[in-house]
């Protein structure tokens, strides 16, 4: 058995979803005999799991697949495959720019991933970028019961039908599909049978998540609630929302759920109705300031999160500075912002563009600010006492990292706490990128 095993080199890009589905194509390829490596070097197969979207997403795949060229010319055994956005977007562009390409996969079909490395391993080159009917997930169903790590992600709902204006995911991953409660509480279970005490539930857009329960269709809190009755499972977060989706059940689950965790990415892109409604976000500013203020009535110690894009087509001074009154008016514990790049088949393509300086400038002064309340937050942190997670020794003799219930990054030295135990500890002291702190119980 062990003369067959052979090696398999996974890159991840983009969103947690990607760390999701190639941990599901490692264990798809496990099944035939593929054991994991960090060294693309020693691998027999290397897949990039890519994203698409932003185009310097786009191009890091092919200057990463360039590289590998001396790679495969000293092993022509060596497949190399393209999965994820990009595949799914270009797949067909990848095997004409890049012949070193022997297979193609999207994210709705990697289930086959087994199936098209046995064409390329007949000499085809096997492209499969469809949407399939059957459920990949039950599919692949069938996983190794290897121990993991406390944290894991669990994608419970896929796609988008919202269709923002610069945005390719409608594209790429398909229309909005939520898998059903009883699965998910079956992966549930396995993994915390595994070891995780904490699962992020993953979607594109996953508060729309209506999946079919015992008794009809489920919302999100309802699902967060039955997950919340799961023993040894200790925290549940989810990501990413979309403002028009949190329904009031679960702005309540925030208040009320002991193991729902106090903090919500919920990216806005833009302070200003007119730019908004050029998005096509079919909500106002305003309205989303509204919703944050019922979502920290019901959590108030909730730590807020976004998404911003500067220099959408149009985008004004005016518009820009809405943008920044708004992250004011919400004070983000953390949020993420980009320059708007153009996607080819997108609705805003079409569109003129802003002076590129002129974005940059606004990027810069838009990341100040995020920055400076980031850290505010942080610092405040000091002197109070949180609930950490253990998930990783630190860099330091004696040291351990985990993460607050806020998500704060906390390091403590001394008291050997253990990789999966929850400890209270009081914060003593906030550096630039985390929290240090003192072991209390
Ligand atoms: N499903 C999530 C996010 C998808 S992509 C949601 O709806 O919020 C993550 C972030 O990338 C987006 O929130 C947006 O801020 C950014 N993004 C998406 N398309 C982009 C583009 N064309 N240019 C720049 N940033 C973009
Ligand atoms: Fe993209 Fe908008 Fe859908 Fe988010 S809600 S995935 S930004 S189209
Ligand atoms: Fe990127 Fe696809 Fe995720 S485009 S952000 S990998 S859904």
């Amino acid at each position: 058995m062990m003369g067959d095993e052979k090696k398999l080199y996974i890159k991840t890009y983009g969103c947690q979803m990607n760390v999701y589905d190639s941990e599901r194509m490692a264990e798809a390829m496990g099944a035939q005999g593929y054991v994991s490596t960090d060294t693309p070097e020693d691998a027999d197969m290397i897949l990039l799991n890519t994203c698409h979207i932003r185009e310097k997403a786009a191009e890091k795949v092919y200057s990463e697949l360039g590289r590998f060229k001396g790679l495969k010319a000293a092993r022509p055994d060596l497949k190399i495959g393209v999965a994820g956005c990009v595949a799914q977007a270009e797949g067909e562009e990848i095997m004409r720019r890049q012949p070193l390409v022997d297979l193609v996969v999207g994210p709705q079909s990697y289930h086959r991933l087994p199936t098209l490395e046995a064409r390329a391993r007949q000499g085809e080159r096997a492209i499969d970028t469809d949407f399939p009917e059957e459920d990949k997930f039950e599919v692949l169903k069938t996983r190794p019961k290897a121990a993991r790590g406390p944290t894991a992600f669990l994608t419970v709902q896929e796609g988008c039908d919202k269709f923002c204006a610069f945005c390719v995911v409608p594209y790429t991953r398909g229309a909005e599909v939520s898998r059903p409660v009883a699965r998910i509480l079956a992966e549930a279970r396995d993994l915390v049978e595994r070891g995780v005490r904490e699962i992020t539930l993953l979607g594109q857009n996953v508060n729309a998540y209506h999946g079919a329960g015992p008794d009809g269709d489920w919302g999100l809190a309802r699902l967060i609630w039955a997950l919340n009755d799961v023993d040894g499972l200790e925290r549940i977060r989810f990501t990413t929302s979309h403002p028009n989706d949190m329904d009031d059940a679960l702005i309540a689950a925030h208040g009320e759920c002991e193991k729902l965790m106090p903090y919500l990415h919920l990216p806005v892109q833009s302070g200003s109705d007119r730019i908004l409604k050029r998005m096509n976000r079919s909500h106002t500013a305003e309205q989303y300031l509204r919703l944050i203020e019922r979502i920290r009535q019901a959590r108030p110690d909730i730590l807020m999160s976004g998404d911003f894009i500067v220099g959408f087509p149009e985008e004004s001074d005016q518009d820009f500075e809405d943008t920044m009154e708004l992250v004011r008016a919400v004070n983000y514990g953390q949020a993420f912002s980009f320059k708007y790049s153009t996607r080819p088949g997108t609705p805003a393509a079409e569109r003129a563009l802003v002076d590129p300086a002129v974005a940059d400038a606004r990027l810069q002064r838009l990341q100040a600010l995020i920055t400076q309340q980031q850290r505010a937050i942080q610092d405040s942190m000091v002197g109070r006492d949180v609930q950490v997670l253990f998930e990783k020794p630190g860099r330091l003799p004696g040291q351990m990292v985990g993460k607050s219930q806020y998500l704060h990054a906390v390091h403590v030295t001394g008291g050997s706490p253990k990789v999966g135990e929850i400890h209270r500890v009081r914060i003593v002291e906030s550096g630039p990128n985390s929290l240090a702190g003192q072991l209390l119980a």
